[in-house]
C-alpha cells in the first residue's frame, strides 16, 4: 500500500493518531513569528494547525490523505480562519505569501529531487520576515520503505543562502527514531556584497 493509503488507514483507525501536542520545535518557533498567515504542508489530522489556530494564526493546511482532511474538516467545522486543501503537497500552488510555513513529518517521503522542488517551493511562498519550521526523519520506519533519510547536519544545508537565518538546529531522538528539526528565518533586507 502506497504512503496516502497507509494514512487514510491510519486517520480512520485513530483520528488522534499524533496526539494534541504540537511538535516542540514548532511552540519554539512562535518566538520568531508570533501572528499572520500559516501554511502547512502535510497538515494531517491537525495537531500544529490546532496550536497555531488557538494562537491566532490564520492556517492553510494541505494534504493527500482525505481521511486526515475529514478530522480536521469535523474538529473544525467552526473555524473561519483554517482553509484546507486535499492535494499532494508537490502540485499544491498558491498566489500567497505566509509568515511561517512548517513541513513536519513530511520530507522524508520523498527522494532527493522532489526534496529539493518542495523546500523551493516553501522558500518562495515565505514572506520576508517569515519563519520555516522543518523536522524530518534521520531514521527508517518499520517497513524499511522510507524514500529519504536524512544525515547527520543535512537538513539545515537546504538553507545556506545568505538571506535565510537558521535560528535553531536540533537532532533529537523519539522513541526509536531520531529527527532533524531546523528553524529558518528569512531575511527582511538583501545582505550587501562585501
Ligand atoms: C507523519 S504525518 C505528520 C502530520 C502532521 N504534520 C503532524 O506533525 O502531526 C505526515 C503527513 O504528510 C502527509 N503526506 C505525505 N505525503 C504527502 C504528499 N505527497 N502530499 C500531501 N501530503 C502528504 C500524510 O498524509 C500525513 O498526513
Amino acid at each position: 500500500m502506497d504512503f496516502q493509503g497507509r494514512f487514510n488507514q491510519k486517520y480512520r483507525a485513530n483520528p488522534r493518531l499524533f496526539g494534541q501536542e504540537p511538535m516542540p520545535v514548532l511552540k519554539k518557533a512562535l518566538q520568531f513569528v508570533s501572528s499572520g498567515t500559516a501554511l502547512e504542508l502535510g497538515v494531517g489530522n491537525g495537531r500544529n494547525a490546532g496550536y497555531l489556530l488557538k494562537n491566532g494564526f490564520t492556517v492553510t493546511g494541505v494534504d493527500n490523505s482525505q481521511e486526515g482532511i475529514k478530522i480536521l474538516q469535523q474538529n473544525f467545522s467552526q473555524e473561519p480562519k483554517l482553509k484546507l486543501f486535499k492535494a499532494d503537497v508537490l502540485d499544491f500552488v498558491t498566489e500567497e505569501k505566509f509568515d511561517f510555513i512548517c513541513a513536519i513529518g513530511l520530507l522524508h517521503f520523498f527522494e532527493l529531487e522532489n526534496i529539493n522542488k518542495l523546500v523551493n517551493k516553501i522558500k518562495t511562498f515565505t514572506k520576508k520576515g517569515g519563519v520555516n519550521v522543518l523536522a524530518a526523519k534521520m531514521t527508517q520506519n518499520f517497513a524499511n520503505d522510507l524514500p529519504h533519510i536524512f544525515a547527520h547536519n543535512e537538513l539545515k544545508g537546504f538553507y545556506t543562502q545568505p538571506e535565510w537565518e537558521i535560528k535553531h538546529y536540533e537532532e533529537i531522538e523519539r522513541g526509536r527514531a531520531k529527527i532533524a528539526t531546523l528553524i529558518v528565518q528569512k531575511h527582511t533586507y538583501r545582505p550587501r556584497p562585501m
